[in-house]
């Protein structure tokens, strides 16, 4: 018997895990995977499970795979959990850290729920994936689904990808097709072509394995810390994650395994901020964007499919949800690798930019446990940093004339000989 079954966010409708299904055939809504929680506490021996290395697949009995003798796994998960002194000393938070999920194999958290996406994609017989992405899950896609064997397709928007995830959808060999169209437009051709052509298997997500997966960031987080956050701070885009942030923190509550959840925060680009400025009115529905715009092209999403749990998210935590502009996710960017060593993509630079506001409203503290997620790497999207960056100096190779430009004085080399 499995501690898993489905139910509808919407209706509450229950279905078995053996069904494949994405929606609920009641209502329509999404639904989620849910765990037996007693079933977990009584069977869980959670102190042998925190002894293995950590990963996503650490977690496997909090994971809905029936068969786990079959995982396609690039080892993913155990990513770095960063005490950032010098970025906290300058914001005034003693204990801030930043969840580096750009450590993941194909650089983005998205990782985390391709393997158990493929997994189940390869339990339910599927030969082909599919995806409508704004770049990071495409990547991943290509690459879990090129390890499973399976025919793999990404729609994207055109020329709104940042140039290394496309580098690896072609690579990790996707088929790939841009349209013309932002990823709303997009996303909604993919639930169209699953609905019409049922061999191939949807992986965005909607899908709740993909969420099953993501949940797992929120136990490692805990994990490193030996105690729940206070504050989780998170970008938001299609809303996926902040809402699998969350589950993961409310089952770990559940399973004993922390004293209380974290306040959720998320944010979002100020030209796509949808759940934001539901929050801001205290709305509990959203107003979607019609033309999202940012430089932080992994959220440039005006219709986000979870909007619905996000909300759920932020007003259950009691946390909130903020925007910040293309400016302050730049500097944010720049001012995390200039004191933390941490490359992340604009996207992933967003909580960092919020840090600044939430701490002069005083909605931060400074003794409070604050993790930010970087949801990305750096390299993803280089092009932003060769349009916003000096070009490096070229000189002739010529040691003193190189010693002038560094500032080596000669007198100050011949006195430390
Ligand atoms: C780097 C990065 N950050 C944040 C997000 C937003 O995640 P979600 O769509 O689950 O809200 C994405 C989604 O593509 C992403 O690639
Ligand atoms: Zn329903």
């Amino acid at each position: 018997m499995s501690r898993f079954y489905f139910s509808c966010i919407g209706c509450g409708a229950t279905f078995p895990l053996t069904e494949n299904i994405y929606s609920c055939s009641r209502c329509g809504d999404l639904i989620q995977a849910e765990v037996l929680i007693d079933e977990v506490r009584e069977e869980v021996d959670f102190r042998a499970l925190k002894k293995q290395p950590i990963s996503v697949w650490r977690y496997a009995p909090l994971l809905p795979i029936l068969n786990t003798s079959k995982l396609i796994t690039l080892h993913e998960g155990g990513t770095g959990l960063h005490h950032c002194r010098r970025l906290g000393s300058l914001i005034g938070l003693e204990h801030l850290y930043v969840k580096n999920e750009g450590e993941n194999p194909t650089g983005s958290f998205k990782d985390r729920g391709m393997t158990v996406g493929i997994s189940r994609a390869l339990e339910v017989g599927a030969r082909s994936v599919i995806c409508a992405s704004t770049g990071n899950t495409a990547a991943s896609l290509a690459a879990y689904g090129a390890k499973a064997g399976l025919k793999r397709i990404v729609l994207i928007p055109s020329g709104k990808i940042a140039y290394g995830k496309l580098a690896q959808a072609i690579v990790y060999g996707a088929q790939i097709v841009q349209i013309k169209g932002n990823f709303d437009e997009a996303l909604n051709i993919v639930f169209k072509i699953c609905s019409r052509n049922k061999e191939v298997y949807l992986l965005n997500s909607v899908n709740p394995f993909r969420i099953e997966g993501q949940k797992t960031l929120a136990y490692e987080v805990c994990d490193q810390l030996n105690r729940h956050p206070d504050y989780f701070i998170i970008p938001v885009g299609n809303a996926g994650n902040i809402s699998a942030a969350w589950k993961g923190f409310k089952e770990y509550y559940n399973f004993d395994q922390i004293k209380a959840k974290p306040k959720m925060v998320g944010v979002q680009a100020e030209g796509a901020a949808p759940i934001a400025e539901a929050v801001a009115k205290k709305s509990l529905s959203i107003t979607p964007v019609n033309k999202p715009e940012t430089v932080a092209t992994a959220i440039r999403i005006g219709a986000p499919v979870s909007w619905k749990k996000a909300l759920r998210a932020v007003y259950e935590s009691h946390g909130t949800a903020l925007t910040v502009s293309d400016d302050e996710i730049l500097e944010a960017q720049s001012l995390l690798a200039r004191l933390e060593g941490l490359f992340v993509e604009p996207a992933s630079a967003a909580p960092i930019a919020a840090l600044k506001k939430l701490k002069e409203e005083d909605y931060l503290s400074s003794g409070d446990f604050v993790v930010c997620v970087a949801t990305g790497h750096g390299l993803k999207d280089p092009d932003v940093i060769s349009r916003l960056y000096e070009k490096p100096v070229e000189v002739d190779a010529e040691v003193s004339s190189i010693e002038r430009l560094l500032g080596f004085a000669e007198e100050a080399r011949v006195h430390s000989i």
